[in-house]
């Protein structure tokens, strides 16, 4: 690891803090809520138990909801801190009556909603003063209205006063509500609608959408009952009683409006016949729903009246027999819903569609007859949809749907038909020419059928225009040949999910034709052998559904051949599914080029190591799943590039390896991503090592890596000072004085101290300054003395030519200066002359130093001790070269060599150089 990589850590960390904070706060918003929650000025206190208006909310909100608690009265001074209100719902309480003065205090309320309380008694006064009401939901009390309670209600668009047992529609004996659009009116006892119930709404000119559903007492139509409210445009009346004659009579009543719009779900119709709707005959009827019926039989011309229909829903009713007259005069209808409206129960026998039966529906686009039952289709069964687009036939049962022939859709020949749905429908087989009739299709859907056999091809033959095929699961058993798709080179859709029984190991791909391939679903195949040229030339493929197979083989190093690199040259794919393929292994090369994949899909495999560059050219990724794998680590060299800009993350039930090693990036990532990791606490869990086994990887200690290198810096640090400082000492200890010498040599020669050079110019009068013990003396006479006139020497010795009366001090100095060598006898006496020791050894030193390691002569008349020699003389054998160090030999013999060798001693110049 290096540093980058820790700040970006340090970074992450503190990004995790930063976002764990609204996570939390998110935690606490799913608690059952103890408090009003005020939002946008809005404040919702429902279900909380409150026994009145809590009175310290913000005094500017619009919105109040106080539903679902336990208010038994609104005293409007409790309302009187909130005047800004515009919405006031209060349902599901135990009011009794509405105050007087609540519109008074509320100057701006608009809507209000009490509905679910207990309000009885309601009064011209209550309202009084709700001119500006628009909407008013009584629903659910027991009302019982005195005089004109809504006269008022200037405003009022919409009134609700369904399940409050009331048993009549005359809500006022003035006109009223000019504003009103919507009235609710379901759900009451009402069993008659008398001529003049409406009254009150006949200058109510707005009024669109009435609803009478759930009037289950309903028995009367008066003549005229609905003449007041003839602008109605919407009537609902699900689940009340009709039967066909309130139904026709309703009709009759409903001649003249305006309504387009007719409800009648559940109305316990069970037969129509031509007077049923003769009433709509005079309106613009456009959408009719009778839904949810018993229709059994339709009589003919029954819709003959309803020239202007356009929507008809006859689903789930129980119809038998369809035949050419059935939908006669709907020349409009643009779509007819006929989901379950024919069925077959056990003991009955198939319904049936006679031929021609849609010949009057010119104009229909859309027809639907899903999970319905028929006997056959004939060659004429659709003849005349001349304008059909879609036709629903999933889930219906019909003896011709077994095997699909050239003639089964030949009635649809003449029908721009784009869509045709058989999902299933129990289709064995698909003949040659099987659609051929139908040329401008685009979307043929086939899914869970039991089509066995082998697509030759011409199943699809002049299909030209077809864009999606499904032929995806049920208990197909579909053998793909080269030719397969031949006939469809415009397919962009191509579903086989759990479809095919072959091999698609084939030398001619089946998908060679299909250049505008933008999804192909191979899945749930157990594949296990293709070519590489599989997938080649299909540059537009966007979707690759190849999971649930059995690939892995093809992506193994072991391979004979290598890996197969099935994917090369798919470069607009964005989404590739390989789900539970056991693959083991991703070679380098498979997903390079995938550069515009966003989704990649490898859950349920057994991956583990992956290797460093295989996502590197996934920039695009957006979505990557791994799930139930076998992945350990996740680190940034295999991960770094797929991760970048991921927004979903799925990678739960891996053994995650919990080491700095594996997952630390990881973890660092998760805590910094804004990707959505579903499961990240529960889900992603350490199998290694023991110490994290079981836990959550969200667990695992980050600063543990963090500290470790910095602490081995350290530890290096440390341990290379303490070494050091060991090693120098005992240097120190052992060599110090060699150290200190050459350093003051150098020192002195560097900064051009030494007059070295210039000294040797410099003119000497002796040739060596002689130091020695006064003990030693003889020494010197007898074998250093006789030199001066043997060899012409000139020594200087202190004792015999010494000055009298120079001081001593300055004496030596100047001597010792004009002197090319010093020479010390040295025996153990000298070394206890405190003279010597303090003061010519010392510029003896000096002279060493500054001069030359040749200006100093030892002459050792004993042996004497190293250590002895350097506390006395500060001066080591080692400081001087060998040369320069002599032995005063025992043997007489060798005076000679000792003469010979001291000559060279002093003859020596006192050169520049360590
Ligand atoms: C309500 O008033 C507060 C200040 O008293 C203000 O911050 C807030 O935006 C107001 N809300 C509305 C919806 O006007
Ligand atoms: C109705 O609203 C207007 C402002 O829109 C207001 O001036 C008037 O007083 C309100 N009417 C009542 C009865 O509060
Ligand atoms: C409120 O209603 C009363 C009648 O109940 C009426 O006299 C009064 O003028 C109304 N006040 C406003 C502000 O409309
Ligand atoms: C009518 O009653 C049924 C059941 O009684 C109910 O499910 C349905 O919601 C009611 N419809 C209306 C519009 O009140
Ligand atoms: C309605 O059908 C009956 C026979 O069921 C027939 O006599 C009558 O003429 C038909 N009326 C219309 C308007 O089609
Ligand atoms: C329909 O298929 C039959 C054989 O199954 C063939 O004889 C006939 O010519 C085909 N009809 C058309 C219109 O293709
Ligand atoms: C198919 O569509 C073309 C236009 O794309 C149209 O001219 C042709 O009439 C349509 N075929 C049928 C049978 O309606």
């Amino acid at each position: 690891m290096n540093w980058p990589d820790i700040i970006l850590i340090l970074l992450a960390v503190n990004l995790g803090d930063i976002i764990t904070g609204p996570t939390l706060c998110h935690a606490s918003q799913k608690r059952q809520k103890s408090e009003c929650q005020v939002r946008n000025g809005w404040a919702d206190c429902s279900h909380l138990r409150l026994k009145e208006i809590p009175p310290n909310l913000p005094w500017n909100i619009t919105g109040l909801d106080v539903s679902h608690n336990r208010l038994v009265e609104l005293p409007p001074a409790s309302l009187a801190t909130y005047p800004g209100l515009v919405h006031l719902d209060v349902g599901f309480n135990s009011l009794t009556k509405l105050e007087d003065s609540l519109c008074l205090t509320l100057g701006l309320l608009r809507t209000l909603t009490v509905q679910h309380n207990e309000v009885h008694w309601l009064k011209e006064k209550d309202l009084s003063n709700c001119t500006n009401l628009t909407e008013l939901n009584l629903a659910g009390n027991r009302l019982k209205l005195h005089g004109d309670p809504f006269a008022a209600l200037q405003s009022l668009t919409l009134l609700d006063v369904s399940k409050n047992d009331l048993k009549t529609a005359n809500l006022g004996t003035r006109l009223q509500l000019p504003s009103l659009v919507t009235l609710i009116l379901s759900s009451n006892s009402i069993s008659t609608f008398k001529k003049d119930d409406f009254y009150f709404l006949s200058n109510s000119s707005s009024l669109r959408v009435l609803h009478l559903s759930n009037l289950t007492t309903l028995a009367k139509f008066e003549p005229d009952c609905l003449k007041p409210i003839a602008s109605i445009y919407e009537l609902v009346m699900n689940g009340s009683k009709l039967g066909p004659s309130l139904t026709s009579k309703l009709c009759t009543e409903l001649s003249g409006t305006a309504i387009r719009s007719l409800s009648l779900q559940k109305t316990q119709l069970v037969t129509l016949d031509n007077t049923t709707f003769k009433g709509l005959g005079k309106t613009h009827l456009t959408t009719l729903d009778l839904s949810h019926n018993s229709i059994a039989k339709i009589g003919d011309g029954s819709f003959q009246w309803l020239s202007m229909l356009e929507v008809l829903s006859l689903e789930q009713n129980n119809l038998k027999r369809l035949t050419k007259n059935t939908f006669n005069g709907l020349r409009y209808l643009t779509r007819l819903n006929l989901n379950m409206a024919l069925v077959k129960s056990r003991t009955s026998s198939y319904p049936i569609i006679d031929d021609f039966s849609f010949q009057p529906l010119g104009a229909l686009e859309s027809l639907s007859m899903e999970k319905t039952a028929f006997r056959n289709i004939s060659v004429l069964t659709f003849a005349g949809l001349m304008s059909l687009r879609q036709l629903y036939l999933s889930g219906t049962s019909c003896m011709s749907l077994k095997i699909i022939t050239n003639q089964t859709f030949v009635s649809l020949a003449g029908s721009p038909l784009l869509m045709l749905k058989l999902t299933s429908t129990a289709i064995s087989r698909l003949d040659p020419g099987a659609f051929s009739s139908l040329g401008n299709l685009t979307t043929l859907l086939l899914g869970n059928n039991s089509i066995s056999q082998t697509l030759t091809g011409k199943e699809f033959q002049g299909l030209g225009q077809l864009q999606e095929i499904y032929l995806s699961n049920g208990n197909q058993k579909l053998i793909l040949s080269p030719m397969s798709f031949v006939h469809v080179p415009a397919l962009r859709t191509l579903m086989l999910g759990r479809a095919l029984t072959s091999t698609l190991y084939m030398n001619t791909s089946p998908f060679k034709p299909l250049s505008n391939l933008t999804i192909l679903d191979l899945s749930n195949n157990n594949i296990a052998n293709i070519k590489i040229d599989l997938l080649d030339g299909l540059e537009n493929l966007k979707v690759l559904k190849f999971q649930h197979n059995n690939l892995a083989r093809l992506w193994k190093s072991a391979n004979p051949g290598g890996p197969v690199l099935f994917l090369r040259g798919l470069r607009s794919l964005v989404a590739l599914e390989m789900d539970f393929n056991g693959l083991d292994e991703i070679p380098d090369e498979a997903l390079h080029g995938l550069t515009n994949l966003q989704e990649l899909s490898l859950s349920g495999n057994i991956l583990n190591q992956l290797r460093d560059s295989v996502f590197n050219d996934l920039r695009s990724l957006r979505v990557l799943r791994l799930q139930k794998n076998l992945i350990t680590s996740v680190r940034k060299e295999v991960f770094g590039t797929a991760l970048a800009n991921l927004s979903q993350l799925v990678m739960e039930k891996n053994p995650f390896d919990c080491t700095c090693e594996s997952i630390l990036w990881f973890v660092a990532w998760l805590n910094g991503t804004n990707a959505s990791v579903p499961g990240l606490r529960d889900e992603y869990v350490c199998n290694t090592p023991q110490a994290y086994y079981n836990r959550s990887i969200m667990e695992f200690d980050r600063l543990s890596c963090l500290d470790m290198t910095p602490f081995q810096a350290l530890y290096v640090l440390t341990s290379t000072a303490v070494l050091t400082l060991m090693v120098t000492s005992l240097l120190v200890r052992f060599q110090g004085w060699r150290i200190q010498f050459y350093w003051n040599v150098l020192i002195n020669r560097t900064l051009g101290l030494s007059d070295a050079s210039s000294g040797e110019g410099r003119e000497f009068n002796y040739d060596a300054y002689v130091i020695h013990a006064a003990k030693d003396k003889t020494w010197v006479e007898r074998s250093l003395l006789p030199l001066e006139a043997e060899q012409g020497y000139t020594f200087y010795l202190q004792d015999r030519d010494a000055v009298p009366g120079d001081s001593q001090l300055e004496s030596i100095v100047e001597n010792m200066r004009r002197s090319r060598k010093i020479l010390f006898v040295v025996t153990e006496t000298l070394l206890e002359d405190s003279m010597c020791r303090q003061f010519m050894a010392h510029h003896a030193l000096h002279q060493v130093i500054e001069d030359s390691r040749d200006s100093v002569v030892l002459v050792f008349l004993e042996d004497v001790q190293d250590y002895r020699l350097s506390r006395c003389l500060l001066l080591r054998r080692g400081m001087l070269r060998p040369h320069c160090l002599l032995n005063w030999p025992l043997q007489r013999e060798r005076v000679p060599a000792f003469h010979q060798r001291l000559r060279i001693a002093l003859g020596t110049t006192n050169r520049v150089q360590l």
